[in-house]
């Protein structure tokens, strides 16, 4: 009897399959619009000069392969956590954490979800919508999904009201999954306002806020996108984070992130630390070791860190562009539909509104892709596909 015969065949991730498809299109008009990697004005993938420098570094140094301990390069982590603290509030918060080096910010949220369902809780939720792979990654991680109200698809909002509701109605010691900024797929975050409400909140229904940190720096500032995160660590909350550098650093395939936890009592650390090794070392064994060495070497340098922080900004600075151009073309069309809400959205996204029927209209007529929840990664627009994207988006509209 075949073992294989019978497998469920399951579909084609709605993200990663999208540069596969898309390097197949031989139509010399097809615009990626789809997986969040950011591109230049010229359409194409960007290595940092920072980041190449770094590298040149590390070369001459001739260090060896040996591997890494199973949470990691402890120096790395240390930039990493002042990098999302800020270095007095983590010096406050240091012997309350424990972090982990992770295999990106995926690595870092599987194996959250592996302690969660272990340790803590099987309940999560997350924002309605939400990045897709966070469903599958906490379901084979063995928890219960849920979901709660987060983007109001009449006003393009956040939905403070629906959120603050669906909080109240969660059983206690529930997982509450958050995104610190640059929200994906909406673009959408709640002001710093609406996270100093909602605190309270996840405080009272003793629910533990789980942020999801993948795009600092890539919202308003270094600073500004960990404020909510930092304003939760200062009211108290024992808490999760996970952090990616596959954006801020423009190191996606190099697979670099961490996983923090904050505790009440550093008693606390040695448990949580012997509860993640574990799930590490029955996963992956321990992480890689290319990825952490640039993020490191920059981040101790005063000049490459400088330098870094312009890049970033650079980076930012032509997504806000994008998205005010997108608008403009959209505007100056005949079409009866404001798309002026695209201007209140953040970060590498935009939710255009378009149905899975019209994304799939784009990517069959005109070559243009994007995910069927309408997402735009907005890095993909650039002067000389914009009036054509603009154009189709009318056209199926
Ligand atoms: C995205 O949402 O496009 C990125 O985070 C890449 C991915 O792994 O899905």
């Amino acid at each position: 009897m075949p073992f294989f015969d019978d497998l469920e065949l399951l579909p084609d991730d709605p993200i990663l399959s999208i540069p596969i498809a898309f390097a197949a299109d031989p139509r010399p008009e097809k615009v990626n619009l789809g997986i969040g990697a950011y591109k230049t004005a010229e359409g194409l993938p960007l290595v940092l000069t920072s980041v190449k420098k770094a590298e040149v570094q590390i070369i001459q140094k001739n260090l060896n392969k040996e591997y890494l301990p199973i949470e990691g390069d402890a120096e790395f982590l240390n930039y990493g956590l002042q990098l999302l603290f800020g270095a007095s509030l983590y010096q406050k918060l240091a012997p309350h954490l424990f972090a982990t080096q992770t295999v990106g910010d995926s690595g870092a949220l599987r194996i959250a979800g592996e302690f969660f369902a272990r340790n803590i809780s099987r309940t999560i939720f997350l924002s309605q919508p939400s990045w897709t792979n966070h469903k599958l990654i906490f379901e084979r991680s063995g928890l219960n999904v849920g979901s709660y109200p987060y983007y109001d698809s009449v006003s393009h909002r956040f939905d403070i009201d629906g959120m603050s509701a669906a909080i109240q109605n969660m059983p206690p010691g529930s997982i509450l999954l958050l995104q610190g900024c640059c929200h994906n797929p909406s673009g959408v975050d709640p002001s710093i306002e609406e996270w100093k409400e909602l605190s309270p909140l996840v405080k009272k229904q003793n629910l533990i806020p789980f942020f999801d940190l993948a795009y600092q720096g890539f919202g308003e500032s270094l600073d500004k996108d960990a404020e909510p995160i930092r304003y939760f660590a200062e009211q108290g909350h024992e808490m999760v984070v996970c952090y990616s550098f596959s954006k801020n650093f423009g190191l996606y395939g190099e697979r670099v992130g961490f996983l923090s936890i904050l505790a009440d009592h550093p008693a606390s650390i040695p448990k949580i630390a012997s509860q993640i090794k574990t799930t590490i070392r029955s996963n992956y064994s321990n992480p890689p070791l290319h990825g952490v060495r640039i993020v490191k070497t920059i981040l101790k340098s005063p000049e490459l860190s400088a330098e870094w922080k312009i890049e970033l900004e650079n980076m930012r600075d032509r997504i806000c562009e994008m998205r005010k151009a997108l608008v403009a073309a959209l505007l100056v069309k005949e079409h009866g539909r404001d798309f002026s809400f695209l201007l209140q959205q953040r970060g590498l996204f935009s939710f255009s509104g378009l149905n899975p029927e019209q994304t799939q209209r784009l990517r069959e007529e005109k070559g243009i892709y994007m995910p069927q929840n309408g997402r735009i990664n907005v890095a993909g627009l650039n002067t000389q596909n914009l009036e054509y994207v603009a154009e189709s988006i009318i056209s199926v509209i």
